[in-house]
């Protein structure tokens, strides 16, 4: 199993936001995590297209963009169109997840889905087959810098063992509340993606990036 960075630039300082691009990618990260938030189906709002675009010229980096927006089939093109790698979107936003996945398929892309911390791990289990990456989320979307919740540890333990019965082939990344003192914790319950951004950002970001991927299995 391949494990994977992806520091996510809402903690990143916007004012320089290319050196901490290059930053991120000297140190070694190799994806790049894009919050894309609509006011509407969190409590906030963040990036949109204009940016997902400036950051594709900025970097070579794979571009993971997490879209927290209600109705994703409405901007799911866009996204793809600004230079994003992967798209995630959230079960809990749109009533059709399949017609989405297979958008972003028909565009060329990877898809993933993503579940809140109340939205139990069953419901994703229709969209295995045709994902290659579940979010689970491991605080409430919306904001960096808030805490891991502690019960999202089972969540993921329970869907790596339902993925590896099933033998398919599908990441679990986690985001939210990641850092170099529960990184571990994480990796044994079997996510590989992981999302970081106050635990890369605040501080020195290479030496960051250092003390959490420095964790990864070989
Ligand atoms: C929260 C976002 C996260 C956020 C993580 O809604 O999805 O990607 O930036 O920030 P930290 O790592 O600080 O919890
Ligand atoms: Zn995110």
């Amino acid at each position: 199993m391949e494990y994977i960075l992806s520091p996510s630039m809402l903690s990143c300082n916007f004012l320089q936001a290319g050196e901490d691009l290059k930053k991120i990618d000297k140190a070694g990260a190799q994806w790049v995590h894009i919050d894309v938030m609509d006011g509407v189906f969190v409590p906030n709002i963040s990036m949109g297209i204009p940016l997902v675009e400036a950051f594709r010229k900025g970097t070579e980096r794979f571009l993971d963009v997490h879209l927290m927006i209600i109705q994703p089939e409405k901007y799911i093109e866009r996204f793809i169109k600004a230079g994003a790698d992967l798209v995630t979107f959230h079960l809990e936003a749109t009533n059709q997840p399949q017609e989405c996945i297979d958008m972003i398929h028909r565009l060329g892309r990877k898809a993933g889905i993503s579940i809140k911390p109340g939205t139990t791990v069953e419901e994703v289990l229709p969209y295995l087959d045709s994902v290659e990456m579940v979010l689970v989320m491991t605080v409430e979307p919306g904001f960096g810098g808030q805490s891991y919740i502690e019960y999202c540890t089972d969540k993921v333990r329970k869907l790596r063992s339902i993925i590896t019965a099933r033998g398919v082939d599908v990441d679990i990344q986690v985001d939210g509340g990641i850092g170099k003192d529960n990184v571990a914790k994480v990796i044994e319950a079997g996510a590989n993606i992981f999302v970081a951004g106050s635990s890369v950002f605040k501080g020195d970001v290479e030496a960051n990036v250092a003390a959490l991927m420095e964790q990864f299995p070989e």
